[in-house]
């Protein structure tokens, strides 16, 4: 079995200071995977090391077979990686509409088509699409937003980092059971989240990081019936 992504004994510093150590992940086609933690565990610092923004100091990074550490971001992004960055970035200025126009590296009427698969996800975007700006949205219409904009790419490797961030519990549900519907597009996805319990419930796997090393990994619905998981989280407190 070929994995899509697969991380390989990765550490990432900061200068002097190491934010991941000899991490280990994989990700399958078309699976849905937690990466949850405390906050500082180094759940953005992965995200943006399998992005291409921060460069790795040991270990190798493979994407759909391929060593990716001299490849740019910008390069990994039309290989398929896509990203949604943490803290619901939208253009302000721009429509719903335009705000998914402007995210699309299609043709225009694959383009329409994108969208229009978009507003299928989230029917919550479509009723405000017309003349509402980014900064008119609510906070869980802007996340939905960015999860879209990264979707416009085509991804087959979805990065989201804490969607559910400063939204309320029905509004993180709206979002994040839409996962396991887009994973079973075959877009694989990695879901960073402080939210333990609501990360585990939409994805198939789960790994716990503390202190930028894995130290749980396993099926999401074991791991959330295990009580060292709480544990593992030890250096911060988890939400949900
Ligand atoms: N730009 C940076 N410079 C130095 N240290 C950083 C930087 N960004 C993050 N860190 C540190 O790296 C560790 C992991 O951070 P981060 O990846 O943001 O964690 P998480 O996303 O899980 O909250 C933390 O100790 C954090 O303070
Ligand atoms: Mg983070």
């Amino acid at each position: 079995m070929k994995y899509l992504l697969e991380a390989r004994d990765v550490s990432v510093h900061y200068g002097e200071i190491a934010a991941l150590t000899g991490l280990s992940l994989q990700v399958s086609p078309g699976e849905a995977v937690a990466l949850v933690g405390a906050n500082g565990a180094g759940k953005t610092t992965l995200i943006k090391a399998i992005i291409g923004l921060l460069r790795l100091k040991r270990g190798e990074l493979l994407f759909d077979g391929q060593d990716v550490r001299a490849v740019t971001a910008h390069r990994r992004a039309r290989m398929g990686i896509g990203y949604s960055p943490e803290g619901r970035r939208v253009f302000p200025g721009l429509s719903v509409r335009e705000n998914l126009e402007v995210a699309s590296f299609a043709a225009t009427s694959q383009t329409r088509r994108l969208i229009d698969q978009m507003y299928a996800i989230f029917p919550a975007l479509k009723e405000t699409r017309k003349a509402s700006l980014g900064w008119t949205l609510s906070g869980g219409q802007q996340q939905m937003l960015a999860v879209c904009r990264a979707l416009m790419s085509q991804p087959r490797l979805l990065l989201l980092d804490e969607p559910s961030l400063g939204l309320s519990p029905k509004l993180t549900d709206e979002v994040l059971w839409r996962i396991p519907e887009i994973a079973k597009t075959g877009t694989a996805i990695i879901l960073a989240e402080q939210n333990l319990t609501k990360a585990l419930e939409v994805t198939d796997r789960a790994y716990v990081l503390r202190v930028g090393s894995i130290v749980l990994e396993g099926p999401s619905g074991d791991l959330g019936s295990n009580p060292s998981v709480r544990n593992s989280f030890l250096g911060g407190l988890p939400r949900g």
